[in-house]
């Protein structure tokens, strides 16, 4: 009899939830449902990258079509609706998990081009409870400058450095720009936990989540990463002899070969990637303490310093976080060496530029089994569909692992129905 009830009263719970859910999908039906002629279709949505093979597969008979409802406009206005900006640009506005919330990270983006793949970048990496200092190359166009200011000025955790500088390749001003921005950053009100750089050409591979995940891991918690070795005997000219910055355009040996004073403080010279990271306590070390200070000062006539300072500073004792006996640890980057073609990788799908791959499509499924924090490098002039592509694979995976409830308009692409290989789209797909 007992059982009987029970199976009455989940009898009656089944039809109430099956009366509501119908309701739901009567309502929904309700809404005006014209499907739209596939020639309105194509200012709304376009297609992802035919050969975006990385992406789960669509419904069958639906196809994947990115929602680039409102092009990025190169003059992002100043009296802009922000709520409207943050949506319409898709950017994640709400922390997507505890775990996240409670390690929030800081970014360093120098950026010099390209408005629309920086914001790509920066909606890729986005999350409220970070900090992002962004440095514009003082050599970029004002218009540039403004758009970037004004894009800034939408979210209260993007800032634009105080101090700019003109950034030439391979030179002090290039580490000078990170110290501007860790200058800035400490003092924020977010208590960030890590600072990592990026470049305009980079892009992420792992997501918030995992970043957060790595660098918590027993490897990674509480040190620095700053991938590198003992400075090379080949790499020695760049801190024996003194170089110097040649109109803002290129750095060139000074005068005929003129020698350097040794390291101050003896320090042992050290080799490696000019990307990384940092605990805050490291980085408020650098900051203030007389070493670090010295060093800095030192390499003013160096070549390329942003590649030796942060790893040997890093392998001292007496600094937080550092990682004495580290050598290339640390999962930051994933690039394509030419010469390292046949041992880590089959090749660049795409081309080869100062001797790094710039990925093409085809590079893709090797970039995403590497599972670095971020790739370099991507130009979306010569190769956009690898960043296209990367990008919708990249924001899939964050929304999948998301523990609050997705809003529409975070997603970029949408599935559109296929019926005589006409793409029939309704209303409300493109947010
Ligand atoms: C901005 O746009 C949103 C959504 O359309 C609207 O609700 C809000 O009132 C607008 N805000 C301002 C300040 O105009
Ligand atoms: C500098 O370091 C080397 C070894 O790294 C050591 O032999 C030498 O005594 C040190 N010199 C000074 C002045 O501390």
């Amino acid at each position: 009899m007992v059982q009987l009830e029970n199976t009455k009263c989940s009898f009656l719970f089944c039809l109430g939830v099956c009366i509501l859910i119908c309701s739901a999908i009567y309502l929904k039906a309700k809404i005006p449902n014209t499907p739209v002629p596939s020639t309105e279709l194509s200012r709304q949505t376009t297609p992802a990258p035919k050969s975006c093979d990385i992406l789960p597969p669509a419904t069958p008979g639906f196809t994947w079509q990115r929602k680039d409802c409102k092009k990025i406009s190169y003059e992002t206005k100043q009296d802009a609706n922000c709520t409207l900006l943050q949506s319409d640009l898709h950017f994640i506005m709400a922390p997507l998990s505890k775990e996240e919330e409670d390690f929030p990270l800081a970014f360093i983006i120098t950026i010099h081009k390209e408005l629309e793949t920086f914001v790509r970048l920066l909606r890729a990496i986005y999350a409220p409870q970070n900090v992002y200092c962004i440095h514009i190359d003082a050599k970029a166009p004002e218009e540039y400058k403004t758009s970037v200011r004004n894009l800034a000025g939408c979210f209260p955790n993007v800032f634009v450095a105080s101090i700019n500088e003109k950034v030439t390749y391979a030179g002090f001003s290039r580490l000078q720009a990170d110290i501007n921005c860790m200058n800035d950053l400490v003092k924020s009100p977010t208590k960030w936990k890590r600072v990592i750089n990026l470049c305009g050409q980079d892009f992420p591979i792992q997501t918030n989540l995992e970043l957060v995940r790595y660098m918590q891991g027993p490897e990674w918690k509480d040190r620095n990463m700053t991938p590198g070795i003992k400075q090379p005997p080949t790499m020695k000219h760049r801190t024996e002899f003194q170089y110097e910055e040649v109109k803002g355009t290129h750095v060139a040996p000074k005068g005929k070969g003129q020698k350097k004073d040794p390291p101050p403080h003896n320090l042992t010279m050290y080799f490696g990637t000019a990307y990384y990271s940092l605990t805050r306590p490291f980085v408020e070390f650098v900051l203030n303490d007389k070493v670090p200070k010295d060093l800095l000062e030192w390499s003013r006539d160096t070549f390329s310093p942003d590649e030796h300072y942060w790893v040997t500073l890093n392998h001292m004792k007496e600094a937080p976080g550092s990682y004495v006996e580290g050598e290339w640890e640390g999962n930051v980057r994933a690039i394509k060496w030419r010469d390292q073609e046949g041992t880590a990788h089959q090749g660049c799908k795409g081309q080869y530029i100062r001797d790094i791959c710039v990925y093409g499509i085809g590079d893709l499924p090797w970039l995403i089994e590497r599972e670095s924090m971020f790739a370099n490098k991507f130009e979306t002039a010569n190769f956009p569909e690898a960043l296209d592509c990367l990008e919708l694979w990249h924001r899939h995976k964050i929304l999948k692992q998301a523990t609050v409830p997705v809003q529409p308009s975070w997603r970029l692409t949408t599935e559109v129905e296929v019926i005589n290989s006409t793409l029939i789209l309704k209303p409300g797909d493109c947010f």
